[in-house]
């Protein structure tokens, strides 16, 4: 082979004549990614991972793809942004950790979602601990999305105002905001949030449950959530997205997934799979992995089957990374890419899916 003609071809380029064309197949064997965004963006939707304290992370492959928009269009920091982070002692913010991550995402054209202002978990012992009455928790709870609120004022995609409101079975969850303030405090929290950021796309974001039907699909815990938004929205509260988290198990989807989806929709809402993984019992074998891409698949096929659905965000990007082998000691795999940042068969499913869709959706990527 002529030298030319060879490095073209190493860098996968062909030499057309006196022109030369990209071969994005021959980059697609080189490289084995896809642009899983891209593909999203083609359709009107993002695809997005969920990243932590990169500030202190020196894995030179992990950070390549996190911050690859062609991969990642949409960036949530996994903790960074939560209560205990943000503001560790009454009154006294750090943005450090969540700054980062914004400059980070944003340097890299990727949007961001912030995650999150009011939730039970990871709040900080002064929170947990203090006794408060209703006016003075309202007044905390104002204070924490005004501070954090207005520092990203502008900078974010949307907001997780309230994350996990429910019991599996669709009561009320026992926690400090609604025992204390009772259920208005979802929409005292949208109002406050929509006055600090009125740019901001504001969300109500929950999780599967286990033992019932989950709430990616029809079951009594979306149905508490469907309720919910009807009454929101009746009552004009800024309310503008419905978040399913999607920390799912390998051959355990739901079926009703898209109708689901449809209800919110109906509603006016926007939706978005905010935190997806799909974990199995390790370990790993081909058998499941085949089983997990089918399962990505279904996940995409419920979003691009929506003009609602607005984007999917994995919870990490590889499973060295990923949370669940920390709360679920039996299980892990649930990602994308494996734990030498390699793409897995589900990352071409998702790829295939994406390139299949046949319905547009409308996210305006940022800025
Ligand atoms: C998880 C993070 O991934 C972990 O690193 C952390 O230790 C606990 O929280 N639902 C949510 C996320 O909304 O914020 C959680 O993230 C996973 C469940």
């Amino acid at each position: 082979m002529a030298p030319l003609v060879q490095i073209a071809a190493t860098l996968g380029l062909t030499l057309a004549g006196t022109f030369i064309t990209v071969d994005a197949a021959a980059v697609e064997r080189a490289t084995g990614l896809k642009g899983l965004n891209s593909l999203a963006k083609a359709k009107g939707r993002y695809f997005g991972t969920a990243v932590d304290a990169i500030w202190q992370n020196t894995d030179t492959k992990y950070l390549k793809i996190s911050g690859d928009f062609k991969e990642f269009g949409m960036i949530t920091p996994e903790n960074e942004m939560k209560w205990y982070a943000t503001e560790p002692t009454r009154g006294q913010f750090n943005f450090t950790g969540g700054d980062y991550i914004v400059h980070w995402a944003h340097k890299n054209g990727q949007a961001v979602r912030g995650h999150n202002f009011v939730w039970h978990s990871q709040l900080p012992d002064w929170l947990n601990n203090g006794t408060w009455d209703k006016k003075t928790l309202l007044s905390i709870m104002n204070t924490h999305i005004g501070h954090l609120g207005g520092h990203y004022r502008g900078k974010l995609y949307c907001w997780d105002v309230v994350n996990e409101p429910f019991n599996d079975d669709g009561t009320w969850r026992s926690t400090i905001w609604h025992d204390i303030i009772g259920p208005e405090f979802i929409p005292l929290a949208l109002k406050k949030a929509h006055e600090i950021d009125p740019k901001a796309k504001l969300y109500v974001n929950d999780y599967n449950a286990r033992r019932f039907p989950s709430v990616e699909g029809l079951s009594v815990k979306s149905d508490a959530h469907y309720n919910l938004a009807k009454s929101l929205l009746k009552q004009h509260v800024p309310y503008h997205g419905f978040g399913i988290q999607g920390h799912l198990v390998v051959g355990q989807l739901p079926t009703t997934i898209p109708q689901n989806i449809a209800r919110f929709a109906a509603l006016g809402l926007e939706v978005a799979f905010t935190e997806v993984d799909i974990r199995m019992d390790l370990p790993d074998n081909a058998k499941n992995q085949t089983i997990q891409a089918n399962d990505y698949k279904t996940v995409v096929n419920a979003c691009v089957g929506s003009k609602a659905c607005v984007g999917i965000t994995v919870w990490e990007t590889s499973d060295d990374y990923s949370w669940i082998p920390g709360v679920f000691p039996t299980q892990g795999d649930a990602l994308l890419f494996d734990n030498d940042k390699n793409p897995k068969p589900a990352y071409y499913a998702v790829a295939d899916a994406l390139k299949a869709a046949k319905v547009h959706g409308h996210f305006n990527s940022w800025p």
